[in-house]
């Protein structure tokens, strides 16, 4: 039986496209809005491929309320919202605040203008274990402290959490899930979706896997002077596939009045912490490909050390990272090579 309609803001996206996949095969039926800032329309083929099944589209920018108001009229019953639409890179968010924040910001804001009057049992919230900043002590539980935030795309996830949290206190009719993602990683298994940042990759994966293919000369690791067992910086690095299925089990607990309270926030993390270092050594291992790599000095703002305690969502979700890392790296690479056979890079 087909379940409820979900809007998913940013599907086309990353962690979004892998998502939709879920919720497809879970039952739901979606509805994506993106603009394509940070994405591709034929993320779409991919989905369906996976699925069978081609999720309504509506290319459409959610800063502008108007849209979304239509969007609501032409697809009516939406029960519930999962909300990836978002600018995202740490280091642009320093050159051109207005744009993080009135991109960020108002996405949330119009969202949670209209799910009241038009029904909507409850919301998904991407959060980032960014508002955690450099802890004092790991594994980070969701009770642990909230730091000053070190770029304003930090401030939009916490200032977007104490949104959510006040518009909900004030009496809003709905229920919210923040989920605070550790460092997501890796593409579907069929190699149809995975990540594909704009230009030269900020982040370690995508700069590994193109450094692999050839693409990039070597990939520079940022410091090996931290305070960690071989001095490069330790993340917790989480299969994009689990932490999709996390966004079902999170609609599903609202749409079926299971939330605990009426604003839940979790930890998305495997609880292992990996530095750079052991993640090229556990991508060379499970795929048999040379990284060409040196040591470099520090990137400014980064966190020496942070990892996730995942037991709240293991124990209150049921939900627990089950991929492992070299499994994870694997997919990471079928994806890289799909993207060349596909003539995309
Ligand atoms: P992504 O850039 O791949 O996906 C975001 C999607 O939103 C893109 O398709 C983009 O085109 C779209 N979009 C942006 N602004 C929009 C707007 N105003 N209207 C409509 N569409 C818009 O990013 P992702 O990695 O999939 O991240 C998804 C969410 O998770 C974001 O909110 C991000 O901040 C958050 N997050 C990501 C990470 C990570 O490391 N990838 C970590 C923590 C949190
Ligand atoms: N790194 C390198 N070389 C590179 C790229 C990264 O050594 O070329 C290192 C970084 O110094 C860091 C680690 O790899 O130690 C991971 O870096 P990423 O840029 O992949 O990820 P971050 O942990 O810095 O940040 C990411 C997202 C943020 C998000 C955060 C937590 O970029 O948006 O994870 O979810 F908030």
């Amino acid at each position: 039986m087909k379940k409820e309609r979900i809007l998913v803001t940013g599907g086309t996206g990353y962690i979004g496209s892998h998502t939709v996949v879920e919720l497809q095969q879970a039952g739901y039926s979606v509805v994506i809005i993106d603009n394509l800032s940070n994405s591709n329309i034929s993320v779409l083929d991919g989905i369906e491929r996976i699925t069978g099944i081609r999720p309504d589209f509506v290319e459409g920018d959610c800063t502008d309320i108007d849209t979304l108001r239509k969007l609501f009229t032409d697809y009516p019953g939406i029960k519930g919202i999962i909300n990836f639409a978002a600018s995202k890179a740490v280091g642009e968010s320093m050159q051109k605040p207005i744009l993080y924040y009135r991109n960020n910001l108002d996405t949330l804001l119009n969202l949670l203008d209209l799910m009241g009057p038009e029904g909507v049992k409850g919301i998904v919230f991407s959060s980032s274990c960014t508002v955690y900043g450099e802890p004092d002590v790991n594994p980070v539980t969701e009770k642990s402290p909230i730091k000053k935030a070190t770029s304003p795309y930090g401030n939009t996830k916490q200032i977007s959490e104490e949104i959510i949290t006040d518009v909900i206190a004030a009496g809003a009719p709905f229920k919210a899930i923040l989920l605070r993602y550790f460092n997501p990683v890796g593409a579907h298994p069929s190699a149809e979706i995975g990540e594909l940042p704009n230009g030269v990759p900020q982040n370690l994966i995508p700069y590994l896997t193109q450094t692999a293919i050839g693409i990039r000369k070597e990939l520079s690791v940022f410091g090996n002077d931290y305070d960690t067992p071989d001095g490069s910086c330790i993340r917790d690095y989480i299969n994009v596939v689990d932490l999709a299925k996390a966004h079902v089990i999170a609609v599903e607990r609202m749409l079926t009045d299971k939330s605990e309270a009426p604003v839940e926030i979790f930890n998305l993390g495997t609880g292992n912490g990996v530095s750079v270092l052991e993640l090229i050594n556990t991508f060379e291992e499970a795929t048999g490909v040379k990284v060409p790599h040196k040591i470099v000095g520090r990137r400014a703002g980064d966190i020496e050390k942070v990892w996730a305690d995942p037991t709240y969502a293991n124990e209150v979700l049921g939900w627990k990272a089950e991929a492992s890392l070299a499994d994870t790296m694997r997919s990471a690479w079928a994806w890289q090579q799909r993207l060349r056979e596909r003539g995309v890079m």
